[in-house]
């Protein structure tokens, strides 16, 4: 693959990820996962943004570096945006290979470099305002941007092109292939962009939605023609459009979200997964979406993508021990870690000899902010009422939803 000018003197480099890993150790990527790093060409050289040895990264970076005429020896400058190592993790390798290479990174940034790298020589401190002139008309601008995704997370601005090099920020799981252009993906190729997007949020900068807000407060000082992520498709066409997109899955922390309900269940014996189909046909009653995901069958990075966009959440879970059921508790654990707050639910559950469960959900719920329809628990298996109240609530969750999302 060949480096792709952006504008004169910009190119994007990008390694394309298979998808036999997740993504933070955590998160599958059956699509795999762009790592995007740009050059900018002045009269000095910077590199901003890099990878990990991943699928052979550094290799793809090299080559298509290569194609724009630049081998890693050429760089002045490495702009580090964020420190993750899915950006950084080849860091001393390239140090290897040219150890007069300059590092620009955020304050925060320092002692991390030293922490996971052992670096601390030629390195300089860069926040808000500074620049780095590059010659030949490239001038790069630096903006802190904390928790987006970590606290020393930044971007850079060239001001000649007005390209914004937004590392995490407006990124999306999916590898990008020989494409680097939102506008040039086919209809097909921008709906599965669009979802994982909004998975690559909900997983990986959800919990950090008021910083999203922050961020994209600061930016409208910029004048913006290009937002050119560290994953995922560049946006040049109409770059305002992904922006404005991450504003909005940032503001469903608050609720409400879209007028839809994720139903999100386990069952041990069948008892619990009886009430399904029951629920899911008042909530359909109602004309209202239902994502369903059965646990711990699916992966927890799914319902967190689906939880984040849904206004209204169903859970099927059953009392196990005298708590709820570990598979259920383990994703209720992570849409607490993601700030999955502020929804409206509805929990039903088989019980056998003791109940329990409800009591360690009202917990999570009251902490989450969470609004509850009445919770339905039956002992053993469900009765014909208990299925037709189970209907009736699946309904009244749905109205609810419809009323607060103005539906
Ligand atoms: Fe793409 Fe937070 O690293």
């Amino acid at each position: 693959m060949q480096a792709i000018k952006i504008r004169d003197g910009i190119y994007r480099i990008s390694a394309n990820i298979g998808n036999k890993d997740l993504f933070e150790g955590i998160w599958p990527i059956p699509n795999g996962v762009s790592l995007n790093s740009y050059l900018v060409k002045g009269e000095k050289t910077a590199l901003i943004d890099m990878v990990k040895d991943w699928d052979d990264a550094p290799g793809q970076i090299e080559a298509q570096l290569a194609s724009a005429g630049v081998s890693f020896g050429d760089l002045d400058y490495l702009v580090i945006n964020h420190m993750e190592p899915d950006h950084t993790g080849w860091l001393r390798e390239l140090r290897g290979k040219n150890p007069g290479l300059q590092i620009l990174a955020s304050k925060k940034s320092i002692p991390l470099l030293k922490n996971f790298y052992g670096i601390e020589d030629g390195v300089q401190a860069v926040g808000s305002g500074d620049k780095l002139e590059l010659g030949d008309g490239k001038t790069l601008v630096f903006e802190d941007a904390p928790n987006v995704h970590w606290p020393e997370t930044m971007v850079t601005w060239e001001a000649s092109s007005k390209v914004l090099f937004s590392c995490d920020a407006f990124g999306a799981f999916g590898a990008m292939g020989n494409k680097a252009f939102h506008d040039e993906l086919s209809v097909s190729e921008k709906d599965f962009f669009e979802r994982e997007t909004l998975r690559y949020y909900a997983n990986i900068v959800s919990t950090f939605s008021p910083f999203v807000e922050r961020a994209i407060k600061k930016l409208e000082g910029l004048e913006i023609d290009v937002v050119a992520p560290s994953h995922g498709p560049i946006w040049r066409e109409n770059p305002q459009d992904i922006i404005n997109l991450y504003g909005r899955y940032a503001s469903w922390m608050k609720g409400p979200a879209l007028p839809e309900i994720s139903v999100v269940w386990s069952s041990m014996y069948g008892n619990t997964r009886r009430m399904v189909d029951p629920v899911v046909e008042g909530i359909e009653s109602e004309g209202v979406a239902v994502h369903i995901h059965r646990i711990p069958q699916e992966h927890v990075s799914f319902v967190l993508a689906d939880a984040w966009r849904s206004t209204g959440i169903v859970l099927g879970m059953p009392t196990y021990e005298y708590k709820m059921f570990p598979p259920m508790a383990h994703v209720l654990d992570i849409l607490e870690r993601s700030h999955v707050q502020n929804r409206l639910a509805f929990r039903f559950g088989s019980y056998g000899w003791s109940g329990g469960a409800q009591k360690q959900l009202d917990e999570f719920t009251g902490a989450m902010k969470w609004d509850c329809v009445e919770a339905l628990e039956f002992a053993g298996a469900a009765s014909a009422e208990d299925l037709e109240l189970g209907r009736k609530r699946g309904a009244e969750l749905a109205r609810r939803v419809k009323e607060l999302c103005g539906a």
